[in-house]
């Protein structure tokens, strides 16, 4: 099938949820959904900037209904936030699909730590959509539905092997970054074998956005208002950059293009740019013994165990 990013397939009466969408990809990849017709749970941790990006798709799509997106507060580096949230969700019925998106990318210079006692980046990018996935597997079966992970080509430039994932020694922000990329991608790889192993109707796919810069993206109000400066420095990049908007094609398509499956990994064409193509991720985030390490570690670090084998829970 021809697939064109800017004309998806109609998505009324599909319901997503996605994480970090007031601003970056979650935004252009919410839009996305709301003009195709679907029902999107947009979520964020500040209820400001989210009731400001879901004004600029009611101002950007004129003919969306009113209630094409609702605010969902989640704090991905929260575990309680992310609990809370998924209990929500999980009350409304089935869910088709959750694209687990929010996260760090400008890593801080010093090692932090969450009110969990997990570092900052790991938990925001990677044990937190752990959890959240997992919370809202029930949901994800009852509508035969998918989780869609961020991972990012840097994983091939710099392929670390997450044995410290806590980074509690040699800490920097670009380790910190890419071993949180490794992990998302290594976790979502192995979510689909686990999820097949248990015959469960749910896919879990990988996908990334290239590099998709604030000043190559349109300028939105209180979504993406980039400094002159800013816009002047990421154009020299243009031969190798695009806009947010188009990032946020990749992740869309992997989200629901029918023909998409388990256990693939979507990016666009370039690998830095261009339009969605099924690619191969980096060996190390395909690893099953990495996969099984990390997910036992993120079982621990979470305190989160995946309902496998639960009957879906039926829309009442
Ligand atoms: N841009 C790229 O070239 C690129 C490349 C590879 C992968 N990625 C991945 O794509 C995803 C989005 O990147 P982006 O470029 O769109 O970044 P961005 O513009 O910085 O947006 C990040 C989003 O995540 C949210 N977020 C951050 N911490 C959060 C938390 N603790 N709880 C909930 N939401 C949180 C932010 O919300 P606030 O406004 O509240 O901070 C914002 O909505 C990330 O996972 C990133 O690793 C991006």
């Amino acid at each position: 099938m021809t697939w064109d990013p800017r004309s998806l397939p109609d998505l009324s009466g599909h319901v997503y949820l996605v994480t970090g969408s007031n601003r970056g990809l979650g935004y252009f990849a919410s839009e996305q959904l709301v003009r195709a017709g679907a029902h999107v749970i947009m979520s964020g941790r500040h209820p400001n900037r989210l009731s400001a990006a879901r004004a600029a798709i009611r101002r950007r799509i004129t003919d969306a209904a009113p209630d094409a997106s609702e605010p969902l507060i989640l704090d991905t580096s929260n575990l309680a936030s992310v609990r809370s949230a998924a209990a929500s969700v999980r009350g409304r019925g089935g869910l088709d699909g959750v694209l687990l998106n929010a996260g760090i990318v400008h890593a801080p210079k010093v090692r932090e730590t969450t009110i969990d006692g997990n570092e900052v980046v790991l938990a925001t990018n990677a044990l937190g959509h752990y959890a959240l996935a997992g919370e809202l597997l029930p949901a994800l079966a009852a509508a035969a539905g998918r989780m869609v992970w961020l991972g990012s080509v840097s994983t091939s430039l710099t392929p670390y092997d997450p044995v410290d994932p806590q980074l509690a020694d040699r800490y920097s922000a670009w380790r910190a970054y890419v071993q949180s990329k490794v992990a998302t991608a290594a976790i979502g790889f192995e979510a689909d074998r686990r999820l097949r192993e248990a015959g469960m109707p749910v896919a879990s796919v990988v996908a990334h956005p290239g590099y998709s810069t604030g000043g190559r993206t349109p300028g939105i109000a209180g979504v993406n208002e980039p400094s002159r400066s800013k816009r002047f420095r990421d154009n020299l990049q243009a031969p190798i950059a695009q806009s947010k908007e188009h990032g946020a094609w990749s992740l869309v398509r992997a989200l629901v293009d029918p023909e998409v499956e388990g256990g693939e990994f979507w990016g666009p064409r370039t690998r830095s740019r261009g339009e969605p193509r099924k690619q191969t991720a980096a060996r190390v985030t395909r690893d099953p013994e990495v996969g099984a390490r990390l997910w036992d570690f993120a079982e621990t670090a979470t305190g989160v165990h995946w309902p496998f084998g639960v009957e879906p829970r039926r829309p009442a």
